[in-house]
């Protein structure tokens, strides 16, 4: 693709603030939400946790989200130079582009794993497609994963690499270009699908305890690592912390309302989350899985269900074709700004850049691919490779890079600068966000971390 270097962002922007919340909610909802949020709340519990996740979210979430549309639009380029240039424009110290650097980093090692789980997802659409889920109980469900996945390296290593390619495809052709139209029809027939899976959930006679153990609180549970977990999540799951909302607000116009975007973008985000929660838990609860079964969950109850449901065939193969491309729309933003960071600061094309940063996640992909199987015997910690990415990643990276955000727009632009670049209509909301900003935000996450690391 043609990179010119003239005004605003050099690599394009969106067609309207539409393409725009629909791209951001493309990147927010993903396997995030469907795959992982019922495994880690089953984890730590469920209800203590949710509600934690649920208050990160809006409390953490929504203002750092407008932070970092708002610095993106303003800086107009890849992470790093966007906070370089801010920085100069502030006359503050170079130091900041650190931020970009960790973020850049972050979504390369994400991706790496996040890769393999679509691949599952990949392998799964296959059996769902054959009509392999016909009549499955749990056990059956369980002997598949194990048989397939845990105990298949060569099938992971094969799905994640097609997986990495689908991905660099659409990062190479420029993220403009077709995959905004997908997703305006592909995520309402997402939610659909897991709509379907709540209403056989509720048939199975368990809805009343799932809905018990998401929402009733329980704090024999819960440690302070849950909180950090939970908060961990709160940025995973919205793409903040790392610079993809970053990169996706340089092509943002500058027209668009930040605020309500922001708010929009997090509260269908979350509803996703819970209504997969909704789906899944019944299904453990009925066919006595376990809540805490870890990264298998949906693997062993989305099956289950889709096995005993009239048409489950076809369903089973929408859902998992949906997920996958939620998955899909998520990747390609964890590419983005390692891309336009090559393109910007090596002179890349856009294809080279693909091609280069594509390689290292791809090779770095088998550290989790193996993490089951060959390699499950590397443990630091009592951690497979996979867990300590995931751990330094979302508990982390995610979350010290959103306090860097959250430091730089409070504290280091200026009172103008942020408010000119937010343009709230209502002076309430523009002071509420900058004492979240400021401060809710950076003590909040400051507080969460010394309590994980046992100082407060
Ligand atoms: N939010 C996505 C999900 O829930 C994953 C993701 C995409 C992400 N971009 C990100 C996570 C940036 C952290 C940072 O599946």
């Amino acid at each position: 693709m043609n990179d010119t270097r003239s005004q605003g962002s050099a690599h394009g922007q969106w067609s309207s603030r539409l393409t725009f919340v629909l791209a951001a909610t493309g990147a927010a909802v993903g396997l995030g939400n469907i795959w992982k949020f019922p495994y880690i709340a089953g984890e730590h519990g469920g209800s203590v946790f949710v509600l934690v996740y649920i208050l990160c979210v809006a409390v953490l979430g929504v203002p750092i989200m407008m932070a970092e549309v708002m610095l993106g639009r303003r800086g107009g380029r890849t992470p790093v130079n966007t906070l370089r240039m801010l920085a100069a424009e502030a006359r503050a110290s170079r130091v900041w582009q650190i931020i970009g650097w960790g973020g850049t980093l972050a979504g390369i090692l994400i991706l790496s794993y996040y890769s393999v789980i679509a691949g599952w997802t990949l392998a799964y659409l296959q059996y769902a497609v054959t009509g392999a889920f016909a009549n499955f109980t749990g056990d059956g469900a369980s002997a598949l994963f194990a048989q397939s996945i845990t105990g298949n390296p060569l099938t992971q290593v094969v799905c994640h690499t097609l997986f990495m390619v689908m991905t660099m495809v659409i990062v190479a052709r420029g993220v403009n270009r077709g995959l905004e139209q997908a997703v305006v029809y592909l995520m309402p027939t997402l939610v659909a699908l897991l709509l379907i899976l709540v209403g056989y959930a509720v048939n199975t006679g368990h809805f009343m305890q799932a809905l018990a153990f998401l929402f009733t609180p329980d704090f024999d549970k819960f440690s302070s690592a849950s909180v950090l977990t939970a908060m961990g999540h709160a940025f995973f799951t919205l793409s903040l912390g790392m610079g993809t909302i970053m990169i996706y607000g340089a092509y943002v116009p500058k027209t668009a309302s930040i605020a309500g975007t922001s708010v929009a973008i997090a509260a269908a985000d979350t509803m996703v989350a819970l209504i997969a929660g909704m789906a899944i838990f019944p299904i453990v609860f009925a066919n006595g899985l376990d809540p805490a079964a870890g990264p298998r969950l949906i693997f062993e109850t989305v099956p289950v269900a889709f096995g005993n449901m009239a048409g489950g065939t076809l369903f089973g193969a929408l859902f998992f074709l949906l997920l996958l491309i939620a998955a899909w729309t998520s990747s390609i933003s964890l590419l983005e700004p390692g891309v336009t960071l090559l393109i910007e600061n090596f002179g890349m094309t856009r294809s080279r850049a693909v091609v280069c940063i594509g390689l290292v996640i791809w090779i770095l992909g088998f550290g989790t691919a193996f993490s089951s199987n060959l390699w499950s015997h590397v443990t630091l910690f009592g951690l497979t490779i996979f867990q300590q990415i995931d751990y330094l990643t979302s508990n982390l990276m995610l979350p010290l890079g959103g306090l860097g955000i959250a430091v730089f727009a409070g504290w280091v632009l200026t009172r103008d600068t942020s408010r000119a670049e937010l343009n709230v209509r209502n002076t309430a909301v523009y002071t509420a966000w900058r004492l979240f900003i400021r401060w809710i935000a950076p003590v909040t996450v400051s507080i969460v971390f010394l309590h994980a690391i046992g100082v407060v």
